[in-house]
């Protein structure tokens, strides 16, 4: 049984000093969850205050990318370990504001997911259609290229310990939601294509989140969908309520 797991990704949002006040309200609401794993991408630079803040708590830490290098003359990037070192547990790669405006491309999300796995990281890894590509027929071709770009070279021990985020780009930030069904017959090929790669057992264990506005009112259909397990959140975990509902929903189930 794949456990849910709901993410929030906070963005370009909240100072240090709102990052550690929204993390104190998370710790304090989720103190009863107990099957739903929890986690947060605060910005770089509040990272390591929040850890401190999530530390013994049912709340996890994950940063929004890293580089894929170890350390040098990389301006503006952080490696792998140093977000290993403030206790960071997951790494979101991939993600569609990423490719769409820092070039971020197949191939580097598989080098940086293999940066991660090989730290004992886990990426969460995020895939998904713009709308041109979904309206012109493209939905699985564009799934598969990104599916098969970030796993290749990737163990199935190790594709294990990945998560995917199937974010499609017109519902993201949009108040466009995707429908239940078309979230879950997205996810459905993503799973698909993960068998291909690993086998039934793999895919079958490896848990495939939906992201792109998902919130309270909406949050509960899509949970309750056969291959959505859990959510990747992005406006709606910047309040401590809101986020609190979805985890809610997915606790419930
Ligand atoms: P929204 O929930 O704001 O649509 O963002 C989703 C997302 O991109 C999470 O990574």
């Amino acid at each position: 049984m794949r456990s849910y797991i709901i993410a929030g990704n906070w963005k370009m949002n909240k100072t240090v000093a709102e990052s550690i006040a929204l993390a104190e309200e998370i710790v304090a609401k989720t103190k009863g969850i107990s099957k739903t794993e929890v986690v947060i991408a605060p910005t770089y630079l509040a990272a390591a205050k929040v850890a401190d803040v999530i530390k013994g708590s049912n709340v996890k830490l994950a940063v929004q990318d890293i580089h894929w290098k170890d350390q040098g003359a990389y301006t503006g990037k952080v490696s792998v370990d140093m977000v290993k070192e403030i206790g960071a547990e997951y790494v979101i790669i991939g993600h569609s504001e990423q490719r769409q405006y820092f070039h971020e491309t197949d191939e580097t999300v598989n080098l940086k997911a293999k940066k991660v796995l090989g730290a004992g990281l886990k990426p969460i890894i995020c895939i998904g259609e713009t709308l041109e590509e979904r309206n012109g027929g493209k939905l699985e071709s564009v799934l598969t290229a990104q599916v098969e770009g970030a796993y290749k070279d990737i163990s199935g021990e190790d594709a294990l310990k990945t998560v995917i985020a199937y974010e499609p780009v017109w519902a993201i930030g949009t108040g466009v939601v995707a429908t239940d069904e078309q979230a879950q017959e997205a996810q459905r090929y993503v799973r698909s294509l993960v068998a291909k790669l690993y086998g039934e057992s793999t895919a079958e264990a490896l848990r495939i989140q939906y992201g792109g506005s998902m919130n309270p009112g909406n949050a509960a259909g899509l949970l309750a969908q056969k291959d959505i397990d859990g959510g990747l959140i992005g406006g709606a975990s910047l309040k401590a309520d809101s986020f609190f509902s979805i985890i809610d929903a997915a606790e419930k189930r």
